[in-house]
């Protein structure tokens, strides 16, 4: 990520941004002045233009009319309103694909993927980067220096993977690149097992449908490069942008943990980190995953703020049953992302579609028109942002990091492992919740990060371990931090090959404690463990054969054939030889839990680290229900659960959605929302 543009481009001057994707070319141009009062009333200050007009600006191969899109942007700059420009490839028009079939994508069976829909382009075609080059270049041209153009937004939701001949073509190119010959590919990917050795590079294919399960190592070499084929799409139209508008802050919108993309390697490329984010509203977990994702954000944007580019005023249409928002419900959302870092508050989509595939997704207007509950609950909503303006680039504070990388989730998830109960964001989020709960601030971090700054390090799992990151996590012990690593860690090198030798092999000796099986359990049968203390937890689906090799045995399994086994380990660790000062302050602590506790276990863990780690929460007592979370100098809260909830403050503070004083308490009905600023 560059420094010199970022978020603080666009919020310098306008505050918080409050907005959502327009689509005026979905609507006659006399809607389109209603649409600009509105927006002005409403406190919108971004759009996104653009995302799916390229039918429209090209209508014939190299035919444009920029006319229409020339006065949306004059409409939008006589406004006021800033304009965050797409380019429109995620949805090349039917042309592209009926001259040139090969740009369409083809799947792992051999099916070619049709127009009639969007994003069906293959990644890897150089025709199809060629047209959408040319329209990004052209839209440039065409908008270089227009006083609305604040922002660019390359395709839409980057994601699509291609098996085509032309993506198997550029699949040998990248692992020519990764392994030069074809010896050290068969070795890489362990190809003496089940006769696969390769003796010609035209042989070697993108994993198709097989009979059964296809190398894993193949498998993950395809996430590797299809994740690089899109960061390199990528990197071209930002490449055509940034030539012609090198002070316009590029960026392109996420979509929360979304596997096909390695979003540690598109966020160092990018100049504003934005996400798409749509909580399920019938998931009790839908706080705590929100939460969580946010913190995915704040962490790929290094701390800085972030965009949340698109998030719904009510009910989706893309889910089976669309629950829509109750009264609050939308506020309460887009302020949990104003706690955790974003700058930017922005919606899909201003005006309801009266056709297409999403006629019946909410709108910041609906078809029902302005004066409805929907509408003033986002103006409403518009209109307080303005008031938090001072929030814009301000931090979120943590102590905690929790580790989380996109090659481990490909590892990880495999077929022909113990058990794919063991999930990477599962098991990611089941050690959130404890901390969310506890109203302490987590940064998402990947497995390279820097982790001097953090008192406590926490790694649900770590399934694919490379030697520099496990040597990190052990020095960061060391040094004195406190480290929690989750079971089926320290397994498999980055080729996917089993490091053999008791487990985790390259964390065994900063652990203390070292394994000899991985035992899947039962799933109608709790697995009973007990802390050294004495009271009793459950856990479930995955145990481990331990032996504590100078850790202190925290928890063991009461039952079966690993009663009185080790179930968690705790080990102090001193600085290594020649590392300073032995026992004493200073001293690290690692611990390892080689099962899947309860949510209530695992919450009485966190309370263990945390205490190891000297680490508090936000507030000293927080009602269930309720999140806590500081950002710069002011204290949220925000009320996710039914009932009105009393929350005791440690000092008097103001509230700067209410501007009411709260001296030791305030009081939150279901989904209300206190920023509180420490009275001076
Ligand atoms: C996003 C997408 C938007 C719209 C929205 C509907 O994934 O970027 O274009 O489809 O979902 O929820
Ligand atoms: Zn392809």
């Amino acid at each position: 990520m560059t420094e010199r543009l970022g978020m603080h481009t666009l919020t310098e001057g306008r505050g918080l941004l409050f907005g959502g994707d327009y689509n005026p070319e979905q609507w006659p141009e006399k809607v389109w002045a209603e649409d600009a009062e509105l927006m002005r009333a409403a406190g919108v200050n971004l759009v996104t233009v653009g995302v799916f007009s390229w039918a429209r600006l090209e209508p014939e191969p190299g035919k444009h009319d920029f006319g229409w899109l020339d006065r949306v942007l004059d409409l939008m700059a006589a406004n006021g309103i800033a304009v965050d420009l797409a380019t429109p490839t995620a949805s090349p028009p039917p042309w592209l694909g009926h001259r040139w079939p090969e740009t369409l994508p083809v799947d792992e069976g051999g099916h070619r993927l049709w127009y009639g829909s969007r994003n069906q382009f293959c990644p890897s075609s150089p025709v199809y980067r060629e047209r959408a080059l040319a329209i990004a270049g052209a839209l440039a041209d065409r908008y270089a220096g227009h006083p609305a153009l604040a922002l660019w937004h390359v395709g839409n939701e980057l994601g699509e993977v291609c098996h085509c001949d032309v993506s198997a073509e550029a699949f040998r190119g990248w692992l020519r690149a990764r392994y030069g010959d074809l010896g050290t590919l068969n070795e890489a990917w362990g190809t003496t097992f089940w006769s696969q050795g390769y003796g010609d590079w035209a042989e070697v294919l993108p994993p198709r449908r097989a009979p059964y399960i296809v190398n894993p190592s193949q498998r993950l070499d395809w996430w590797r490069f299809s994740s690089d084929a899109l960061l390199g799409h990528f990197r071209a139209e930002r490449d055509v942008l940034r030539a012609r508008t090198p002070d316009v802050p590029v960026t392109t919108n996420f979509m929360g943990f979304f596997k096909r993309a390695d979003y540690w390697s598109f966020a160092a490329e990018e100049d504003v980190v934005a996400n798409d984010w749509y909580p399920e509203p019938g998931d009790p977990l839908s706080p705590a995953r929100t939460a969580l994702t946010h913190d995915l954000m704040r962490g790929l944007a290094g701390g800085r703020p972030w965009l949340l580019m698109e998030q719904s005023t009510s009910a989706v249409n893309w889910r089976p049953h669309n629950l829509p928002k109750p009264p609050g419900q939308l506020r309460l959302e887009s302020l949990q992302a104003v706690a955790r870092g974003a700058d930017g508050l922005c919606y899909f989509q201003w005006r309801a579609s009266r056709f297409g595939a999403e006629r019946f997704h909410a709108a910041m207007v609906p078809h029902a028109g302005a004066d409805t509950r929907l509408h003033a609950e986002v103006r409403a909503h518009g209109q307080e942002l303005r008031g938090l303006a001072a929030l814009a680039g301000e931090p979120v504070p943590a102590r905690v990091a929790m580790v989380f990388g996109w090659e481990n989730w490909w590892a990880l998830e495999e077929r022909g492992r113990p058990s794919d109960r063991l999930n990477a964001v599962d098991q990611l989020l089941a050690y959130y919740v404890p901390f969310f709960e506890r109203g302490v601030s987590v940064d998402v971090v990947p497995p390279s990060a820097d982790l001097s700054s953090y008192a406590l390090v926490v790694v649900p799992n770590l399934f694919l371990v490379a030697d520099g990151d496990a040597e990190a996590l052990s020095a960061y012990v060391r040094g004195g931090g406190v480290l929690v690593v989750g079971p089926f860690s320290g397994v498999v090198d980055p080729r996917g090959h089993v490091r053999t030798g008791p487990f985790p092999a390259p964390l065994r000796e900063v652990l203390g404690a070292s394994g000899e099986e991985w035992l899947p359990a039962p799933d109608d049968r709790p697995v009973r463990c007990r802390w050294s203390g004495g009271a009793e937890f459950t856990a479930s689906t995955w145990t481990e054969l331990l032996r504590a090799e100078g850790a202190e045995v925290v928890a063991e399994f009461t039952e079966g054939d690993l009663a009185g086994r080790p179930a968690v380990t705790r080990h102090r660790a001193g600085p290594g030889p020649g590392e300073g000062p032995g026992e004493g302050p200073g001293e690290g602590v690692a611990w390892y839990v080689g099962t899947m506790p309860e949510p209530a276990a695992l919450g009485a863990l966190a309370a263990r680290v945390l205490a190891d780690a000297g680490v508090e929460g936000a507030v000293p007592e927080l009602p269930p229900g309720v999140e806590a979370v500081r950002r710069g100098e002011v204290l949220f809260l925000l009320n996710h659960g039914a009932t009105t909830v009393r929350v005791p403050l440690q000092e008097a503070a103001e509230d700067l959605l209410t501007a009411a004083p709260a001296q030791d308490a305030v009081t939150l009905a279901p989904r209300a929302v206190a920023a509180l600023r420490r009275l001076p």
